[in-house]
């Protein structure tokens, strides 16, 4: 898919807001991007902090909510934690792809079992995390993975594949080995990104959006470049205008 063929309320579908902040905070964010973001981003500070109190607060404002807690547990303690992410009312979460492929099935079968368990309920985006963008050939090394990054990537995208999850996450410059690796109808969902001009911060490997909607990315999630802006709303309206090339 390449940003020719958004529209711009696609691509307002495909920013996911990364909300890295207290919940006071996020839910001003919030109240501030509605009507222009669809996706918010709870991930584990947030989570452990508020519960699934938080992916209410934000479904209840109309928003779909990816809960990013990256589950990692022997095939049981998965298929329970997926079941109660679901049940949270998440659209979108994450397991490790490390954790093997019996692991990422159990995490289908335990948000399928929620879907059928509450009618009503929808079936989420499940989607394998591969390496950790923080971590490089060295890193791997140090915990007895010979391969070097990419190779690993590709593996573990080959497993999630032959799992049956959603999709996967990781970093904008691995999305072309993913659409190469990965069936047609998978999410590829990529952080590490930023708008021309706005600062790097911890991430290493960054594109600008519409180059990761170029090398593949389906969805991109985008926290600080619009959470520390001065006007969020501005910051995210400007990735949209990028995307659609306004
Ligand atoms: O503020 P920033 O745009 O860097 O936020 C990126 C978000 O994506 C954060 O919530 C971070 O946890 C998440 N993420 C990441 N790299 C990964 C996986 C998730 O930056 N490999």
């Amino acid at each position: 898919m390449t940003n020719a063929t958004f529209s711009r309320e696609t691509a307002e579908d495909r920013v996911i807001v990364a909300l890295d902040c207290g919940m006071d905070r996020a839910l001003e964010l919030a109240d501030m991007l509605k009507g222009h973001a669809k996706w918010v981003k709870v991930g584990m500070t947030l989570f452990y902090a508020e519960g699934p109190a938080a992916v209410k607060a934000f479904k209840d404002r109309g928003f779909k909510v990816f809960v990013d807690l990256k589950l990692h547990d022997i095939p049981h303690q998965v298929e329970g934690a997926a079941k109660s992410v679901v049940l949270t009312g998440a659209d979108m979460l994450t397991v490790h792809a490390s954790g093997g492929q019996k692991m990422m099935q159990a995490a289908m079968d335990g948000a399928r079992a929620a879907v059928e368990s509450v009618p009503g309920t929808q079936m989420p985006i499940v989607l394998a995390v591969t390496v950790l963008t923080s971590m490089d050939d060295q890193t791997l090394a140090s915990i007895g993975v010979e391969s070097q990054a990419a190779e690993q990537v590709e593996r573990l995208a080959k497993l999630a594949d032959a799992a049956g999850v959603g999709g996967v996450v990781c970093s904008p410059k691995e999305a072309e080995i993913m659409k190469r690796v990965l069936s047609a109808d998978k999410c590829i969902v990529t952080p590490g990104v930023r708008p021309k001009g706005s600062a790097t911060g911890d991430q290493a490997r960054v594109t600008t959006p519409s180059q990761a909607f170029e090398n593949g990315s389906t969805h991109i999630v985008v926290g600080r470049p619009i959470t520390q802006a001065v006007d969020p709303v501005a910051a995210f309206d400007a990735i949209v205008d990028e995307i659609v090339g306004a």
